[in-house]
């Protein structure tokens, strides 16, 4: 098929080059010139493994292209809305201008027949007051909505496999026209047996939100026992690895440390409690404000842990912090975590010395002042303590012999809770974790 894709950031990079991928003919439009130059040559502007790999062979077939002029759209028959929607400068709400910026410049190209699929995640009743946005410009394109689920780090595998697809559609005149032509751009998963939900517009838009607002609670409901495990003396880990036992609750998401960050999950709660708000609904999805702070307050609970492990004083404090990006195989530091708690022990004194196998330069794009070093042995160096804040393999697989004998003293937090505690204090070590003794 002919598509075109709106926005090259994660999300749309990743899907324009999976779609060639798959055989479709795409034309994937920014309005950042350096971006598209930078795609059209090969190499995402962020890095995500795969995506080099799929971009390039893509790029190779004649199947992909990017530019900046929409006018190049003319032709597709999907379009694909996959612009940001970051969180307001002055309150929790999404802003969703780039979504109405990329419906207008659409527009002037679509044909009759065409089908706009957002997939950006957008606040429910965003795709209804678009589909009448279509139709008062006197288009007849029909409008649906596509969510996409995947995660960064395995963008390129969620993208190309889902573990579902969902299509929501407006009834009306070109219903089953849209729904065919989604079936057939995602032909190759569904011949594959991905299930796919057909449904309505405000459900599709729903959906993407509740499963971020699910996956965000669980993460911090295991922080939450995380902190009554730890003034019990009992183990969080443990606990999750029983109740994840029980298939109704299930053991993944339950990872118990610093909290979660990135672009999506942090921005995507506070939209909907905003929208929630909107809808006079905000009490349904209080919680979400809960979720809120319990995850915030873990961040402070690292930074107050490692000052409280190294005597209580952080003025002066040599800390190496293991970690910058929000998640590993990702460079992506939008409210990380990791590079909240090496500002944090910064602003209280510590002389701070980070790294990232990935995101260090990000991460001084965000804030300048940070130490940063050459690799996790430079970070380590003469340190009074160290912090895990992102579970990257190498800082996982460290052998703890080694790591003492470049500290000056042997002390690690581990926000993760990924290391053996009984091979860290064989080696010497005062070791400490979230809600494990
Ligand atoms: C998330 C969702 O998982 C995707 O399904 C969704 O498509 C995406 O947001 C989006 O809305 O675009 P992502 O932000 O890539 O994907 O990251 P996750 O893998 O969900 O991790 C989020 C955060 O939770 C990370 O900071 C991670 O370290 C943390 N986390 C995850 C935990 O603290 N504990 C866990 O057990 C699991």
């Amino acid at each position: 098929m002919r598509v075109s894709v709106i926005g090259c950031g994660y999300l749309g990079a990743v899907h324009a080059a999976a779609m060639a991928d798959l055989g479709h003919e795409v034309i994937a439009v920014d309005v950042d010139a350096e971006k598209v130059a930078a795609l059209s040559a090969g190499n995402p502007p962020f890095f995500e493994p795969g995506l080099p790999e799929i971009l390039t062979s893509s790029l190779a077939s004649g199947r992909l292209r990017f530019t900046t002029d929409i006018s190049e759209v003319a032709g597709s028959e999907l379009h694909f809305i996959a612009v940001g929607t970051p969180q307001s400068d002055d309150s929790g709400a999404a802003d969703i201008r780039f979504v109405d910026a990329a419906i207008d410049a659409l527009l002037p190209n679509l044909g009759p027949t065409d089908v706009v699929v957002g997939k950006s995640t957008v606040p429910v009743g965003t795709a209804q007051r678009l589909a009448e946005r279509l139709l008062s410009a006197g288009s007849s394109a029909t409008l649906a909505w596509n969510p996409e689920f995947l995660r960064e780090g395995f963008a390129v595998k969620d993208t190309l496999s889902p573990d579902r697809l969902v299509f929501g559609v407006a009834e009306g005149a070109g219903h089953q026209h849209a729904l065919a032509a989604l079936r057939e751009v995602y032909a190759t998963a569904i011949s594959a047996g991905t299930p796919v939900v057909e449904t309505d517009l405000a459900t599709a838009e729903l959906v993407k939100t509740a499963a971020n607002a699910f996956l965000a609670t669980k993460i911090s409901f295991i922080n939450a026992m995380s902190e009554i495990a730890e003034a019990t003396g009992a183990n969080v880990t443990e606990l999750a690895d029983a109740i994840g036992y029980d298939t109704r609750i299930g053991r993944r998401f339950l990872n118990a440390g610093v909290g979660f960050g990135g672009g999506c999950l942090p921005k995507d709660i506070r939209a909907f409690s905003a929208r929630a708000e909107e809808l006079g609904l905000g009490s349904s999805v209080a919680f979400l404000g809960e979720v809120d702070a319990i995850n915030l307050r873990q961040r402070e609970r690292v930074i107050a842990r490692v000052i409280a492990d190294a005597g209580g004083d952080a003025v002066d404090l040599k800390v190496a912090v293991l970690g910058l990006a929000f998640k590993p195989q990702s460079d992506d530091v939008r409210d990380s975590p990791a590079l909240d708690v090496a500002r944090g022990l910064a602003v209280a004194g510590a002389q701070v010395t980070a790294y990232d196998p990935q995101a260090m330069g990000p991460a001084q794009r965000r804030f300048p002042d940070l130490n940063v070093a050459e690799n996790v042995q430079q970070a380590l160096l003469d340190a009074d303590i160290a912090v895990l804040v992102t579970e990257w393999p190498e800082f996982v697989q460290l052998d703890p012999r080694n790591v003492g004998d470049l500290m000056a003293h042997k002390r690690i937090v581990d926000a993760r809770n990924v290391l053996d505690p009984a091979q860290w204090r064989a080696a010497g070590f005062h070791y400490s974790s979230l809600g494990r003794p």
